[in-house]
């Protein structure tokens, strides 16, 4: 049976969780503190760039499965599941615990105006055996409800694809009422065979830090073994895909990069790092991929520096801001790291990318210049810096690009371009975990 569900935060996890279970047939009300954000999607306007959720969110508002209010007693009263996924950020103590105010601020609402049975499902990643904590405190208000811990695996700029296709739900409770409501919540991955994992709460509030610190791991050694690559003279390409080969390993999550970026790995790595320590079990791996990640955004303005050694009062061209391609979102981005670097040994740098700089214009304003291009990105430049996956830096006009530069210097830090076509056309150039090549 559809269930009424309310959803506590649009940002991006709530905003795929809202959208994508009233495509479900669910009836959803989402709600959120920022009421210029409820406004712009009661009006039918989506948020943030994320390909595909536009098209659904008009789909569901038409069917009037889903609403978005200011008035959280309204949604409560017309709800029988509310999903909190509010923000954790770092709590800026540098500590690597996160913020939970948000989170409390959600419960502590749900309790104070909830007068009928709530499953009460937590999708923030919050700290191990906080939804304990939770339950405790509903115990202890004498409130009808359940909490159900419901980690959430969604990509940016793959949510909505990641919203229908899990590898699999994770869902921590210890009441069976509340696992019949989720199951009718998620009834329609239950029917494509989505594999469901029923656990307590902590080991489903673990999965979710294990899950982003094991793919980080894969990240960091990757990254390592491109810098070992480039001293040896081998190819980073081939050497991922050869270990991707072995089934026990897989291919995905070795792509070499300038390090990861975004709201979830860098704060989530260092998070279990916080809880490991807590509980005298540090888990030293992570920390030493912290490092290697701090490292990896740095070594690429050394290896710049190496072509470069004198960067003040050069132009550099920067194509990619945001974290990841398909994503407007420049948290944690490298770019941010590298860029701060290049503005601070005196580079005059000029940037693009295809949906992310208006994020950029409000950190840096006046201190960079927006191109409306890649190709006015190369202009004049004496080095061009590849710094986001975008499809469209794939097929750069790379003759234009070579006539616009000053001196043809390219940094290719995500391997998007052709050794060969770049070789051919005379560029100097650098591809990350690819040995130094002249012109
Ligand atoms: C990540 C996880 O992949 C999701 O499963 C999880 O739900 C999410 O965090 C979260 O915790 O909310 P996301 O941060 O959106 O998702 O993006 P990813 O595609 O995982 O990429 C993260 C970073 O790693 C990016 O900077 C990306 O460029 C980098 N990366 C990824 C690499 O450098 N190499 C790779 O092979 C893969």
């Amino acid at each position: 049976m559809a269930k009424n569900i309310c959803v506590i935060g649009v940002g991006y996890v709530g905003l795929a969780t809202a959208i994508g279970l009233a495509d479900f047939g669910n009836y959803v009300i989402a709600i959120d503190i920022d009421q210029s954000k409820i406004q712009q999607l009661q009006n039918g306007n989506m948020i943030i760039y994320e390909p595909g959720l536009q098209e659904l969110l008009t789909r569901n508002t038409s069917a009037n499965r889903l609403k978005f209010t200011n008035s959280l007693k309204d949604a409560l009263d017309n709800s029988e599941v509310v999903f909190i996924a509010v923000g954790t950020p770092e709590n800026g103590n540098g500590d690597g615990n996160v913020d939970i105010q948000y989170v409390e601020n959600a419960v502590n609402d749900v309790i104070q105006n909830s007068n009928s049975y709530k499953v009460l499902v937590i999708k923030s990643t919050v700290p191990v055996g906080y939804n304990r904590k939770v339950n405790e405190r509903i115990k202890k208000a004498n409130r009808d409800m359940d909490v159900v811990s419901n980690p959430e695996f969604l990509r940016e700029g793959k949510a909505v694809y990641d919203f229908f296709h899990p590898d699999r739900v994770v869902i921590g409770t210890d009441s069976e009422k509340a696992k019949e409501i989720m199951r009718d919540v998620y009834r329609t991955l239950n029917r494509i065979n989505v594999p469901f994992l029923w656990t307590d709460w902590e080991s489903a509030e673990l999965i979710k830090y294990a899950s982003n610190g094991f793919l980080a791991i894969k990240i960091a050694y990757i990254n390592q073994l491109a810098c070992l690559a480039e001293q040896i003279g081998a190819d980073i390409i081939s050497i991922a895909k050869g270990m991707g080969m072995d089934g026990r390993i897989g291919p995905k999550f070795l792509h070499a990069g300038p390090g990861y970026g975004g709201s979830c790995f860098p704060k989530d790595t260092k998070a279990l790092s916080a809880i490991a320590h807590q509980f005298g079990v540090p888990i030293t791996i992570i920390d030493a991929v912290i490092e290697a990640n701090k490292k990896q955004k740095m070594r690429i303005v050394e290896r710049l520096k190496k072509r470069m050694p004198n960067i003040s009062g050069k132009t550099i061209g920067i194509l990619g801001l945001a974290f990841k391609a398909e994503t407007d979102d420049i948290r944690e981005s490298p770019a941010i790291d590298i860029v701060d670097e290049l503005l601070k040994l005196g580079a005059i740098v000029k940037v693009h990318d295809p949906q992310a700089m208006h994020n950029f214009k409000e950190k840096y304003e006046d201190k960079v210049s927006y191109c409306n291009n890649e190709y006015e990105v190369s202009k004049d430049a004496d080095a061009l810096l590849i710094l986001t996956e975008w499809n469209e830096y794939r097929s750069l006009d790379l003759r234009r690009i070579k006539s616009a530069m000053k001196s043809p210097y390219i940094f290719d830090t995500r391997n998007v371009l052709d050794r060969d076509e770049l070789n051919e056309l005379g560029f100097s150039f650098d591809l990350i975990g690819q040995k130094t090549m002249e012109a």
